[in-house]
């Protein structure tokens, strides 16, 4: 008597339990097959091509593709490339707003911005921005307050710099060079600047205003400097090439902020893998689109400080990697 009476309680609560299952699992279908049939419209909009900002495009369709966002079957992404021109920055940005995208990316600051003035409401999701609140993107990175939000790529600076120390101990000056009129690259810049003082050493800043300046100014900079700092900026990442031919022949190594410009002739990069940028970026869109809003929703710092190393550019210019660096060390190599 009594053995039965504990017999069906174990299965009335073993039916009640595949009961909760099998309807938790149908429900979850149900949604993944709305998301299925239901299209997405992304509006991108990117300021240039530069391998970076390539790598951080690709995270993100395939970061997309992850959160069961296909193209082609269930996501349309507009991509809009302004090749570096502002007004082609400003047009693309309002064709995007009103061909009724659903949600909007914004890869660099000047493309974000583009984006930010032409709406207000839409959701913006920024891809690697620097300074989101010094470019004027949002109120706080704890809570944009508004309709933008996203991934910032910014890079630990002093490790940086300390980094160069240990790799090239009888470093006395050290070269920055960017673009004046990139704000996140000279906010960085000047950033550097303190900090590589405050380590005992002296600094050379050398600004370009776009891409034909590069060779001059690199050239007269390597004349007067044992290394040189690039932060992240789209100007020199788009000319890495002419940086380091100059270099080069100099001798002079550069150490950049992104794993695609040390792989492009720098020497050693701390900074951030691009291509994760764009995967983080997908998982923010994805949490936009399942009605999460952007005003609460803290900025997400890519920032993991990896070590990236161009070992055939160490060698070329005979400089000898400290083991301990090595090991944490990733190679990023052209092959
Ligand atoms: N952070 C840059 C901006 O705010 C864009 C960018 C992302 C970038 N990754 C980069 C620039 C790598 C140079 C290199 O505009």
């Amino acid at each position: 008597m009594k053995i039965n009476k504990i017999f069906v309680a174990f299965a009335v609560l073993l039916v009640c339990v595949l009961g909760y299952g099998v309807y938790t699992h149908n429900k979850g279908n149900e949604t993944s097959k709305q998301q299925e049939n239901k299209e997405v419209k992304v509006g991108v909009l990117q300021l240039l091509s530069h391998p970076a900002l390539d790598q951080i495009y690709k995270g993100l369709e395939d970061g997309l593709a992850k959160e069961g966002y296909v193209v082609g079957k269930n996501l349309k992404i507009d991509l809009q490339n302004a090749q570096g021109d502002q007004s082609n920055l400003a047009s693309m940005g309002q064709k995007l707003v009103s061909d009724n995208n659903d949600i909007l990316v914004g890869i660099t600051t000047p493309a974000t911005l583009s984006l930010s003035n032409s709406t207000k409401d839409k959701p913006i999701i920024m891809a690697g921005i620097t300074y989101p609140v010094e470019a004027g993107l949002i109120q706080t990175e704890d809570k944009p307050g508004n309709n933008i939000t996203g991934v910032s790529d910014r890079t630990p600076i002093k490790q940086q710099l300390e980094i160069m120390k240990k790799v090239l101990p009888n470093m006395k000056k050290v070269g920055i060079l960017y673009t004046a009129s990139e704000d996140n690259a000279v906010k960085q810049a000047q950033e550097a600047e303190k900090l590589a003082k405050e380590l005992g050493l002296e600094t050379k800043t050398a600004t370009v205003a776009n891409t034909n300046d590069i060779q001059q100014v690199t050239e007269n900079l390597a004349s007067q400097t044992d290394a040189i700092f690039v932060p992240i900026d789209n100007t020199i990442a788009s000319a890495m090439a002419t940086v380091v031919k100059v270099t080069d022949a100099k001798k002079i190594p550069v150490f950049p902020s992104a794993d695609t410009m040390v792989a492009d002739g720098g020497v050693l990069g701390l900074g951030v893998d691009q291509y994760k940028i764009g995967l983080e970026t997908a998982k923010v869109v994805a949490k936009v689109l399942k009605g999460e809003d952007t005003k609460t929703m803290p900025i997400v710092l890519a920032n993991e400080g990896v070590i990236y190393l161009n070992e055939a550019k160490a060698k070329q210019l005979g400089i000898e990697i400290p083991k301990d660096i090595k090991d944490k060390a990733k190679i990023v190599d052209k092959k």
